[in-house]
């Protein structure tokens, strides 16, 4: 297994192949979506859960309707915005798409990355590829090569290097009610405050617990801790939106800024690492800092987040505290990744 050549990826993954490929988000791992056999190579490879479906990535629109039968209005309107781009729609599929990718469902998630060589890979393959993210099931998505060859490289056919990922965190994921209305399945890449303006219309959350679209709740302020039960408007629909995903092994504890210091009895003294946009002001508590950034720009945090956390969870360390950041804009996407590594959606 190697760095692969372009069009010897394509030929790969026309035969059934499995092939990593960088987007402007995370790498994926790809494969032609209309071949089973090979759609399950790539389940086999990440230890996925069949009940975790995966998101077709296509070059143009002609090859999304290939997979999707059809496109609301609005479904268009976002796609003209955003595409390519970290924007990925759930839309009914065509029954041509195998069973696996959807997880049984009657919907399929599509979307065109705002990537080179993921655009040429797909031209040049003819399949639209699905791909989810490079990792082992549950774990931090790769924003570089060497993440991918690190973890899966034994398990599939090649990789595509494209450099690091521009936006690191995954896209984001929206489908529609039965009443046509928008619902945030998934926070990422493209802001919902982006996606509400060229809506015009309000992008709802589903509130599992009620069983009703509620907006995300604000983080609840107890102690500056976050407690793994506070957070249940946050819980989406989308299958596969579990807790404990995008995790470190570490175990993480999200704070809320003018954190007091106080750390879980069992952490006191030992080794813990810091992850925030600022260093911490507790300083003396930390043996690894990691800032994302110090100027406080949340796209540029946004690209260092998996790489900072996959360094934490490498420098033998008892626990992370991670500093939650202004739930607005791409804070969405990190917050929703910080308290996924917490376990605490
Ligand atoms: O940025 C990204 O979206 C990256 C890159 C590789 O494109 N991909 C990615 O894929 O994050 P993955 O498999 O890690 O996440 C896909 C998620 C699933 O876990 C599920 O939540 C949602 O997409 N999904 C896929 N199909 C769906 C469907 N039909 N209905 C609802 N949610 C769906
Ligand atoms: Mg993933």
């Amino acid at each position: 297994m190697g760095i692969l050549d372009l069009t010897v990826a394509a030929g790969i993954l026309r035969r059934g192949g499995v092939v990593a490929m960088p987007t402007e988000t995370v790498y994926g791992l790809a494969a032609d979506a209309f071949n089973e056999r090979a759609v399950a190579r790539v389940f086999e490879a990440k230890a996925r859960p069949s009940f975790d479906p995966l998101i077709v990535h296509v070059c143009d629109e002609a090859m999304a309707e290939r997979v999707a039968a059809e496109a609301p209005p609005l479904a268009r309107r976002l796609m003209a915005r955003f595409w390519p781009g970290p924007l990925t729609l759930v839309l009914p599929k065509r029954p041509e798409v195998p069973p696996l990718v959807t997880s049984g469902l009657e919907t399929v998630a599509v979307r065109m990355p705002d990537h080179s060589l993921a655009l040429s890979l797909i031209r040049e393959s003819g399949c639209p590829l699905a791909a989810p993210s490079a990792n082992p099931f549950g774990y931090v998505s790769p924003t570089t090569a060497e993440h991918v060859r690190q973890q899966l490289g034994d398990k599939i056919d090649g990789i595509v290097d494209g450099g690091a990922c521009r936006v690191g965190v995954e896209s984001t994921i929206v489908g529609f009610g039965r009443d046509g209305g928008l619902r945030l399945l998934r926070p990422g890449g493209v802001t919902v405050e982006d996606i509400e303006a060229v809506a015009g219309e309000k992008c709802w959350t589903l509130d599992v617990e009620c069983s009703m679209f509620d907006v995300p709740s604000a983080s609840r302020d107890d102690g500056n801790i976050e407690h793994p039960t506070s957070n249940i408007q946050h819980r989406t629909i989308a299958p596969g939106m579990l807790p404990q995903h995008y995790a470190p092994r570490v175990p993480v504890r999200c704070v809320t800024s003018g954190w007091d210091g106080t750390l879980p009895e069992a952490w006191r003294g030992k080794r813990i690492g810091w992850l925030g946009l600022r260093r911490p002001s507790h300083g003396a508590l930390f043996a690894t800092v990691e800032c994302l950034s110090e100027e406080g720009d949340v796209r540029l945090a946004a690209s260092r987040l998996f790489a900072a956390m996959r360094r934490l969870d490498a420098a033998d360390l008892c626990g992370i505290v991670a500093e939650l950041v202004p739930d607005a804009g791409l804070g969405l996407a990190i917050n929703d990744r910080l308290r996924r590594a917490a376990g605490a959606l």
